[in-house]
């Protein structure tokens, strides 16, 4: 992605917390519901008390489709997010982000050119009829038209189980028509392989893609013979958390819940009690009994929340050290209120647009994704 924010002009960069609250609450309320706010759960507080819904990057993008009597989408979340909102919405609604360079590091490790030259190698050992491509949602709107393009879909944290199994069974209780018999899954490794251990494949029938090696460093009998092809791209933010933390955790809090993001490292998943997106995690703590102490292993803004939200049960993170997703932690209050009093302006500062020929064939990945779950 391509970063291009300008620093911000002295009136929001200089403001302090308090104006800028007022500068945001008077730009809201002049648009009223001509502007549509929406906070993905690893904003930032200062950010999040403005949005009119909260969510995970899916459920949001559908949010912004449905509510078409919002003119204006401010995306507090990142580029793939507001690019995946575009596609979503009508024509009439313009998406908008309000800091460039909120883009997302895994979402950057696999480009299309990458994609397309994988695809290339992968024809010359195999019929990619049976190559089904994966992409996952924290991908540019280029590549899901990619999967769109070539029979494959798109997948969140979670439905990746019932989109893989769509795309070549599940071993643990084969049945159905599988579309292909092997999926190429991008871009995040981790996700993909803990999909493939739950659904019954071993580490023998995974393999991982890396795009900086000459035919992804693998031979042509793995190339052909992986059920899953992983492509060699992780999130920074959650491949930091490791199994001594979830040890070190239930060593300071016995009988605790362990709680973890399928983008953590399969050693870190085996060890937990539970797996899941942002939305289960959210729900794993929401159905706790009160006095539960939690561990969770995901994003700090969003463990802190719970934390806050959830007073009657114990919640952290199970590194003592995490950090912030650092590309999220771009939008703040500054541009928040920059892009609200240029809508009220006139000007539609930031706008995130997709081409319509890439849109048509993301929509396809997605709908195919949404037909799948
Ligand atoms: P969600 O799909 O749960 O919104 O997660 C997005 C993400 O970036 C996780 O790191
Ligand atoms: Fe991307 Fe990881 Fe940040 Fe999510 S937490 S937006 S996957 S870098």
């Amino acid at each position: 992605m391509i970063r291009l924010q300008a620093a911000l002009p002295e009136r929001y960069a200089a403001a302090s917390p308090d104006e800028l609250a007022d500068m945001i609450a008077a730009a809201k309320q002049a648009l009223g519901p001509r502007v549509l706010v929406l906070g993905h759960h690893y904003q930032r507080d200062e950010v999040m008390r403005w949005a009119d819904a909260r969510g995970d990057s899916f459920a949001l993008s559908r949010l912004a489709a449905d509510r078409h009597d919002a003119e204006f989408v401010v995306f507090c979340g990142v580029h793939f997010m507001a690019e995946s909102a575009d596609v979503l919405t009508d024509e009439r609604q313009q998406v908008v982000l309000p800091d460039l360079n909120a883009g997302c590091s895994m979402a950057d490790m696999a480009d299309l050119d990458a994609v397309e030259e994988a695809w290339e190698v992968l024809g010359t050992v195999t019929d990619l009829d049976r190559v089904v491509p994966v992409t996952y949602m924290n991908s540019s709107a280029a590549l899901k038209a990619f999967v769109g393009r070539h029979g494959g879909v798109v997948c969140t944290s979670s439905n990746a189980r019932a989109v893989v199994t769509w795309a070549i069974g599940d071993r643990r209780s084969p049945g159905g028509t599988p579309h292909g018999d092997q999926v190429l899954f991008f871009p995040d490794q981790h996700l993909g392989r803990n999909t493939g251990f739950q659904l019954g494949y071993g580490a023998d029938d995974m393999a991982v893609w890396d795009p900086r090696r000459a035919r992804g460093g693998l031979d042509d009998a793995t190339l052909k013979e992986a059920s899953l092809l992983l492509w060699n791209g992780h999130c920074s933010v959650h491949q930091r958390f490791r199994p001594e933390h979830v040890a070190a955790f239930r060593q300071v809090h016995p009988g605790a819940l362990v709680v973890v993001h399928p983008e953590c490292a399969h050693d870190v998943v085996e060890v937990a009690d539970l797996v899941g997106s942002t939305d289960f995690i959210i729900k794993a703590v929401a159905d706790a009994p009160p006095g539960s102490v939690i561990g969770v292993a995901t994003e700090i803004h969003l463990v802190e929340r719970l934390a806050t939200e959830t007073p009657d049960k114990t919640v952290r993170s199970i590194d003592p050290l995490v950090c912030p997703c650092s590309t999220m932690y771009r939008i703040d209050a500054a541009h928040l209120a920059w892009v609200l009093e240029g809508l009220v302006g006139g000007e539609v500062r930031n706008r995130i647009t997709v081409d319509e020929e890439t849109a048509h064939w993301a929509r396809i990945a997605l709908e195919r994704m949404l037909a799948t779950v």
